[in-house]
């Protein structure tokens, strides 16, 4: 459940190093991303610029979640950029380990899709999702967002252990 004191805002510059430190923390758990430690070595400044691009397009947004002034998850929806897919965007988002399972998630999702619904540019929101994914997975069918397809054997975890990537879509 939510706690009542959850609050929900865009992101501004000043919240890149808390996104990037939760951004870390997920990388290094290693379950839910493409990107690895080892590969990740982004920085508060490259962060800052990063959140910037996103404000100054209005087709992109980035959402936090904030309890007690501390932020414990965010959404991100990023335009490709070209005008044939300008219909269109990818999802991604994260919530701190110990803040799971009480609907921030939700919350966030629910709030990124309002966005894309006023949005006359979007129409389709799209994101992938690891098969081994439950919780997300189990979120997202929950929101409406229906499996497009499977890429299959996409990440390559070790020598015999593989993880399809799966494509989900909503249209808003
Ligand atoms: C995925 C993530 C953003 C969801 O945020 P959250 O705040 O935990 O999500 P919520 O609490 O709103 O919802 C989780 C849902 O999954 C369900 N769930 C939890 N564990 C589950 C499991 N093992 N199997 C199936 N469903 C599960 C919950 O019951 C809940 O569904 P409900 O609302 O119908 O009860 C968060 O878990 C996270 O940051 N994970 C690590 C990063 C990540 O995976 N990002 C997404 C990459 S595609």
């Amino acid at each position: 459940m939510v706690k009542d004191d959850i609050m929900i805002r865009t992101a501004k510059r000043e919240d890149a190093s808390r996104i990037l430190r939760i951004q870390e923390e997920v990388v290094a758990e290693g379950d839910f991303l493409t990107t690895v430690s080892e590969e990740f070595n982004k920085t508060v400044e490259q962060q800052g610029d990063w959140i910037e691009k996103i404000l100054q397009n209005d087709k992109e947004t980035l959402l936090v979640a904030e309890i007690q002034n501390e932020i414990v998850g965010w959404i991100v929806f990023l335009s490709p950029g070209r005008s044939r897919l300008s219909h269109t965007g990818s999802l991604g988002m994260m919530v701190r380990k110990d803040f799971r399972n009480r609907g921030i998630g939700k919350l966030l999702l629910q709030r990124i899709l309002e966005w894309a619904e006023l949005n006359p540019c979007i129409e389709k929101v799209s994101l992938g999702v690891f098969s081994t994914n439950k919780r997300a997975i189990a979120l997202y069918k929950g929101m409406g967002f229906i499996e497009e397809g499977r890429k299959i054997k996409e990440f390559k975890i070790n020598d015999n252990e593989y993880i399809d990537d799966i494509l989900m879509y909503k249209f808003v």
